[in-house]
């Protein structure tokens, strides 16, 4: 069976998941952390090097500021208390997204688990957070001018391999497999150079739902698409 090297998630639907429950929206956040150590597990069982979750856009920050405090402060608490073990298990974290946006709590934590060596890791888990994907293309292409002005870099130079090694995504290979729960079927702003031929499997279950049979689901989508990148279909092998 054909395995991604790297899937890419939107984890979304917890607040309709609280609200069928008569909860707050805070308890679907706080739930769904379960199915993000279900796909840790399932990454480093089934040999998938890379992960990329969505957890916080820069469109997000339009939320009631009490939802936006609460996601905070539980990034902040859940990276504390991970930390240790994810290293134990041989994941590397990693972090995307607009870090002037973040208070100094959070970016301390960040940067402590950044700083974490994991010494050849199994798994990169790469978070998105205050992430937007034109953020991150404008991003680059303002670090591109900047070596244009510096002299370190010729206009002939600026095309999609420069441009594409530094889109945050850039040291690592694009994902294979797109994965967003919730039934809405849309990109919201996240990856949107590195996903420009990524398969897409979309699912109406919310994210605190997503359990193995789902992972497992979408492993098996994945492993029946056919990737063409453009080109024609693989020649089959000749009967004999
Ligand atoms: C995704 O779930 C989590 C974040 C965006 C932080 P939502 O909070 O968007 O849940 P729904 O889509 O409102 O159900
Ligand atoms: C996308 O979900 C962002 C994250 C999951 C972090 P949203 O719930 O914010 O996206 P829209 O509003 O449905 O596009
Ligand atoms: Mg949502």
């Amino acid at each position: 069976m054909t395995v991604p090297r790297h899937v890419a998630i939107i984890m979304d639907g917890n607040g309709r998941w609280a609200s069928r429950r008569g909860l707050p929206r805070s308890a679907g956040h706080k739930a769904g952390l379960k199915p993000v150590r279900l796909c840790v597990e399932e990454c480093r069982r089934r040999g998938i090097s890379y992960l990329t979750l969505f957890a916080f856009s820069s469109e997000n920050w339009s939320r009631p500021v009490t939802e936006v405090g609460f996601l905070m402060s539980l990034f902040i608490e859940t990276l504390e208390r991970e930390i240790d073990d994810l290293a134990r298990q041989s994941v590397e974290v990693r972090f995307i997204g607009d870090r002037s946006a973040l208070g100094t709590p959070i970016l301390q934590r960040i940067e402590a688990a950044e700083a974490r060596c994991v010494p050849a890791a199994q798994l990169r888990l790469t978070i998105a957070l205050a992430y937007g994907g034109r953020w991150d293309i404008a991003r680059a292409a303002r670090t591109l001018a900047l070596d244009v002005m510096a002299g370190r870099l010729s206009i002939d130079e600026i095309n999609e391999s420069t441009l594409g090694q530094r889109i945050s995504l850039g040291d690592i290979p694009d994902p294979d497999l797109f994965i967003r729960t919730g039934g809405e079927q849309r990109i919201s702003n996240f990856l949107l150079w590195s996903l420009a031929y990524s398969e897409l499997w979309f699912t109406e279950r919310l994210w605190p739902e997503f359990d193995a049979g789902d992972f497992g689901a979408a492993m098996d989508a994945y492993a029946g698409r056919e990737r063409r990148f453009g080109g024609v279909p693989a020649p089959r092998e000749p009967a004999c």
